[in-house]
């Protein structure tokens, strides 16, 4: 059986004084055991944050990391072992944010992948298609193709050090969840592509959903059969609110 997993994407938010608040916060919350809870603070934050969160069972994740694992003469780029050194367990890769805003693209996507993993963290790989590609009916060939990037490259086997995250660019941050129909969907195609390749590395993959997850909606995206958690955005940084999705995994997985 899969291990749910709750990812918290705080973005570029958090102050030291909001940080240290969301911490606080977030200590008070009950989480559940079988349910593995993720933060990912902005670099800066990284340091002060794996230091609050002390004894807690909450793990620490960053949001990106230089296409070099190890350090070099890079400027203002964060080496994977560095985010190990702060004691990261998961980074992001290829968040569409940084997909659409910034432009990166495949090649450099697998890049960082495998500097994380040479390393031992552990990436997780989002892939999403956008509104305009949606209605063309064009979701699963860009999904796929996100995922395929990678297989082509690295091979199959690297996604058993790995998370997948689908996240449809048109749910993010936009209050449109995608239907706990529509997610399983695509979950469902990814982990079925998967399968074609390697059977059991698609049976252990965890896909999580993420877009505009809300305490209100993940029960229901949490049921589904391959949706195996959550990437949270704007509802992460509200301590109850990301401490009930948390709870939501544990509840619907273990029922
Ligand atoms: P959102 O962000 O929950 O605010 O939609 C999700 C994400 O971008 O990971």
């Amino acid at each position: 059986m899969r291990r749910p997993l709750v990812a918290g994407n705080w973005k570029m938010h958090g102050t030291r004084a909001s940080v240290a608040e969301l911490i606080a916060g977030l200590r008070t919350q009950t989480l559940p055991e079988d349910v593995t809870v993720v933060v990912m603070p902005a670099f800066v934050h990284l340091m002060s944050v794996a230091d609050q969160l002390g004894a807690s069972s909450m793990n620490l994740g960053a949001q990106d990391c230089a296409t070099e694992p190890m350090p070099c003469a890079l400027t203002g780029e964060v080496a994977a072992s560095q985010l190990t050194d702060l004691g990261c367990r998961y980074v992001l890769v290829g968040h569409s944010e940084r997909r659409l805003l910034l432009g990166e693209g495949d090649a450099l996507i697998v890049r960082k992948f495998s500097a994380a993993q040479a390393v031992g963290l552990t990436p997780v790989l989002c892939v999403g298609e956008t509104r305009e590609q949606r209605e063309a009916g064009q979701t699963l060939p860009v999904v796929l193709a996100q995922l395929d990037a990678l297989i082509d490259t690295l091979g199959v086997a690297v996604l058993n050090r790995a998370v997948l995250a689908y996240e449809p660019v048109w749910a993010i941050g936009t209050g449109l969840t995608a239907t706990p129909e529509q997610a399983q969907e695509v979950h469902a195609a990814i982990r079925q592509h998967i399968a074609m390749r390697d059977a059991a590395v698609a049976a252990g993959v965890q896909i999580l959903y993420g877009g505009s997850v809300k305490a209100s909606t993940a029960g229901e995206l949490f049921g589904m059969p391959d949706i195996d958690g959550g990437l949270v955005g704007g509802a992460s940084l509200n301590a109850d609110e990301f401490g009930a999705i948390c709870r939501a995994a544990g509840r619907v997985k273990n029922a």
